[in-house]
């Protein structure tokens, strides 16, 4: 017997009360209670297909695949439009937009008022982390999105098993508004990507809540990802002592079969999926690179008070283009079936291409817009074939070397941090902090420089401190000031490193080949985290010796690794320089380890 989906499936007198309340504000022409399963789903895409939103992929060559296109006006993350409404102007802090939350209610009161019209709003509650985890946190979104509905049964728990937990009434519940603002009038037709030019990304931090209006893409609408597993998460992990970070989770098995896992923090554009899905080089035969998370770390102390980190997510919201068998097969093999793509390219058997994805390109193709494509265009015209945040939506189950640990409700051990950014000077290929507040220091003036952006600004460094700039959901000083303080609950402190895979010598070429070969930076860390090898001290941290990597079935010439590996004082003065424009901003809350810790560098410089 087919399911009434308007009947409610919670029983919460709460949630109840609060989705009547809402679809009187929202006015949808149904209700529909989604249960997670295999027949929904199915359900849902074909519904999409009939109205254009979805295109069935060849299900020979793409079993259980399907493909979208976003509005042209709507292809990321509007950070601009993203707020953070504290009570205090103070509490968001000068990195991030904020508006008084009571203006900002009124706004999205008028904004949602009847913007369902038409459509079916859809009762979402999903868990971030495992169902039933002592570190997962629950939400519900309720959204008129069903491209968002499938996409988030991919990238986190959706479903009964998630109202039964909301039924037990024991953890609080993050409420999240969502609406592509497009209402429907009696009679009108649907477009493929409903969205509206006017869109804000609000987050309630002392509320916990999250109201996302005119968007449908990524980060914008899929609610459980950076609003609350980084936004509303860092207030949590703030407030009850653990931590929410934009990390990669990766565990290293040596031949013996010892683990050690590592989380890492990386700007856009740096390599994190391929990093957290690396293959060791043939010569470390033996080896293994695990993977628990490519994007967000959960991480929280024990009651022994060693940390341990979950993956909050259930999929990977990879970039497509530069994807390929060789930069990264693991990912290749993840996405190879039941994965949704979004403004990828169309290939004529029904297929799916991008920048990157193979050598040679497909001889013609429709480009994310629907356009045709061939080579001859888009050498002519620039065009690129797939829009360059193109995203392939692919559960994390099926990555060959997703954990054997990566659901584990208490999550992994984690041994090591690593920061890194795409440096062309400056930074070396490895070093490691002295101590714990040396280490925050460096994640929090960790960089990355502009790469293609506009004319002059090349090479400009651009401050992500933890790679959390877009994410952190209060004063980015009274998140170094939590980071510091984090360590003192701790029994066994992780120890800080810094890496940078992307230092150029005097002819601009790259010193490093990157990729596989970084198994030989993560194998000193691993083996000093451990308290196994040496490091040389120099004065931004500790560096390995020529001798101290594993160089086997490598030739890498001591020389260019002295060049890799140089501390160049006069660009270290430069570096501290630029490090005290984001000081200043923060000034008032910047703990005073931080200023010391920049003190004491400059002494050693
Ligand atoms: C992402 C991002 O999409 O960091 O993961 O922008
Ligand atoms: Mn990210």
């Amino acid at each position: 017997m087919k399911r009434d989906v308007t009947r409610p499936i919670s029983s919460n007198p709460n949630l109840l009360k609060w989705v009547a309340k809402m679809a009187e504000l929202t006015q949808p022409a149904a209700i529909h209670w989604v249960d997670g399963s295999k027949e929904e789903n199915e359900l849902l895409c074909a519904e999409m297909v009939e109205k254009g939103t979805f295109t069935k992929l060849n299900q020979s060559l793409w079993p259980g695949c399907y493909y979208a296109r976003s509005d042209a006006s709507d292809v990321a993350r509007v950070e601009d439009r993203t707020f953070i409404c504290s009570l205090s102007k103070d509490t968001a802090g000068p990195t991030n937009n904020w508006e008084d939350p009571f203006e900002m209610r009124k706004k999205l009161k008028r904004l949602f008022a009847g913007s369902m019209r038409g459509r079916t709003l859809y009762v979402l509650p999903f868990s971030m982390g495992p169902v039933g985890s002592p570190m997962a946190q629950i939400g519900v979104q309720l959204t008129d999105s069903p491209y968002v509905v499938v996409n988030m049964r991919i990238m986190a728990r959706i479903g009964l098993a998630v109202f039964k937990e909301i039924d037990k009434a024991e953890k609080r519940v993050v409420p999240c508004m969502h609406s592509v603002g497009a209402p429907l009038n009696p009679g009108q037709k649907d477009v493929p990507w409903p969205c509206n030019p006017e869109k804000y990304i609000v987050h309630f931090p002392e509320t916990r809540e999250i109201w996302s209006y005119g968007s449908g893409y990524g980060g914008n609408a899929l609610l459980g990802k950076k609003c609350f597993a980084l936004r509303i998460a860092s207030n949590l992990a703030r407030d009850e002592g653990w931590m929410a970070e934009h990390m990669l989770i990766l565990g290293v098995e040596n031949p013996q079969g010892e683990k050690t896992y590592v989380a890492a923090a990386f700007p856009s554009a740096c390599g994190k999926t391929n990093f957290a899905m690396m293959i060791p080089p043939p010569a470390f035969e033996g080896w293994k690179v695990w993977t628990v998370g490519d994007d967000i770390a959960w991480i929280k102390p024990d009651e022994h008070g060693r940390l341990h980190a979950i993956n909050p997510e259930a999929g990977f919201f990879g970039v497509a283009p530069g994807t390929s068998v060789k930069t990264n097969p693991n990912a290749m093999a993840a996405l190879a079936r039941n994965t949704i793509f979004t403004n990828v390219a169309l290939t004529p058997d029904g297929g799916v291409w991008w920048e990157g994805m193979t050598d040679t390109p497909p001889a013609e193709c429709l480009d994310w817009q629907g356009r045709r494509w061939t080579p001859e265009i888009g050498r002519s015209t620039g065009a690129k074939a797939a829009h360059p945040n193109a995203r392939f939506t692919a559960p994390a189950s099926q990555c060959p070397t997703i954990d054997p640990d990566w659901e584990k409700p208490t999550g992994v051990p984690i041994k090591a941090f690593i920061f890194g950014g795409r440096r062309a000077t400056t930074m070396p290929l490895v070093y490691q902090a002295f101590n714990w507040s040396a280490g925050v220091y460096t994640g929090a003036t960790m960089g990355s420089e502009m790469t293609a952006a506009a004319a002059g600004t090349v090479g400009k460094v651009r401050r992500d401190p933890f790679a959390m700039l877009p994410f952190c959901g209060y004063h980015m000083g009274d998140y170094f000031r939590h980071w510091i303080k984090m360590q003192r609950s701790l029994s066994e402190t992780p120890r800080i490193f810094h890496v940078n895979w992307f230092r150029k010598d005097a002819n601009g070429k790259f010193i490093w080949p990157g990729f596989g070969e970084n198994m030989r930076v993560l194998k000193w860390i691993i083996d000093r985290a451990r308290g196994r090898t040496v490091g040389k001290e120099t004065p931004i941290g500790w560096q390995p010796r020529y001798e101290d990597i594993d160089w086997s079935g490598l030739d890498f010439p001591k020389e260019k690794f002295e060049e890799l590996q140089a501390v160049d004082r006069a660009a270290w003065r430069a570096e501290i320089i630029g490090h005290e424009e984001l000081f200043i901003d923060l000034h008032d809350h910047l703990p005073k380890e931080l200023i010391y810790e920049r003190e004491l560098l400059i002494c050693r410089m």
